[in-house]
């Protein structure tokens, strides 16, 4: 039997060789959570990737999140794997149409929204694995007000961290959730990794834009910044491992802060004030 597997963030970056990479391991038929088929269509073009279906889904809405997954429960009774990959890096305060920070919305409630919204058919797996793309970035957050940024107090490169702090949280959250329900939900740094996001982050600042060209042999392949989600996804090694922090295939240290309980009940109160603000 085919194992069920959906994913965000595969229609450019490192995504589409992660869908490689487990591939080549196990037998899926995947369902691409995305905004664009044109993009799809293109990356599919001239490859041997078969069992793919294109479901369109803009991350940056409640609406949007609701309705694929209603579809997806209308088209599969079980999902074994859940990758959370899609993310965003913004240089300018952008609002999604809720009035909601958009990396806020992307990288953090969307995950939380998609996860908890297909919890029935992860349930239906007994055995099944959702797979967060965090970040380094998380570690640098020394403190937080747990709230999406407004345009009076936008800082892009601390947006973008907390929000990686926020699905680290999450993940851990979840995990306690689903701990007796047999869903394993893990999270990762992928690395520095040679993406358009990279080059958008950098190009904001006058340093790190001097330095791209210089990055060389540190900054990673595409290749390589898939291979912890890929082991996530697909190693035995890691069956029963949940509520952790990898990076190359290792568990990491969290921030402390994802361990701090006030903070945690701070995130999730903070969280449901947002959540309740939407339609
Ligand atoms: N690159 C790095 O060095 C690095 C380091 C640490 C963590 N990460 C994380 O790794 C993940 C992948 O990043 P990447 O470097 O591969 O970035 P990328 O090339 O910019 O790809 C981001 C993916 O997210 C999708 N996405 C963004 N907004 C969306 C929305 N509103 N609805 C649906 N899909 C949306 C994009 O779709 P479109 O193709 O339609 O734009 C794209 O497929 C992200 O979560 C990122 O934060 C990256």
């Amino acid at each position: 039997m085919k194992k069920i597997a959906v994913l965000t963030g595969v229609t450019s970056g490192f995504g589409i060789n992660w869908i490689e990479q487990i591939s080549d391991i196990e037998n899926y038929k995947i369902y691409v959570l995305a905004r664009s088929q044109k993009k799809m269509d293109e990356l599919l073009e001239n490859s041997s990737l078969k069992n793919i279906e294109f479901i369109k889904c803009n991350l940056d809405s409640k609406v949007s999140i609701d309705n694929t997954i209603e579809l997806l429960k209308e088209k599969v009774d079980r999902i074994d794997l859940l990758v959370n990959n899609a993310g965003l890096f913004l240089q300018e305060y952008t609002q999604n149409t809720d009035g909601i920070e958009l990396m806020y919305f992307v990288n953090y409630l969307a995950p939380l929204l998609l996860t908890k919204g297909l919890s029935p058919l992860l349930v239906a797996s007994g055995g099944a694995r959702v797979v967060n793309t965090s970040s380094f970035q998380h570690l640098n957050v020394k403190k937080s007000q747990f709230t999406p940024a407004t345009v009076n107090n936008f800082n892009a490169l601390e947006v973008y961290r907390e929000s990686k702090l926020f699905i680290t949280m999450l993940t851990k959250q979840l995990a306690n959730e689903y701990s007796d329900k047999l869903i394993t939900v893990n999270c990762y740094d992928p690395g520095m990794v040679n993406t358009s996001m990279t080059k958008n982050v950098m190009d904001g600042y006058a340093v790190l834009r001097f330095l791209y060209p210089l990055l060389g042999k540190l900054i990673r392949t595409p290749a390589k910044g898939a291979e912890t989600g890929v082991y996530l996804s697909t190693s035995s090694e890691i069956k029963n491992v949940t509520g952790h922090y990898f990076k190359d295939k290792k568990t990491k240290s969290f921030n402390k802060i994802v361990g701090n309980e006030i903070y945690n009940d701070l995130l999730i109160k903070r969280t449901n004030e947002v959540l309740s603000s939407l339609n």
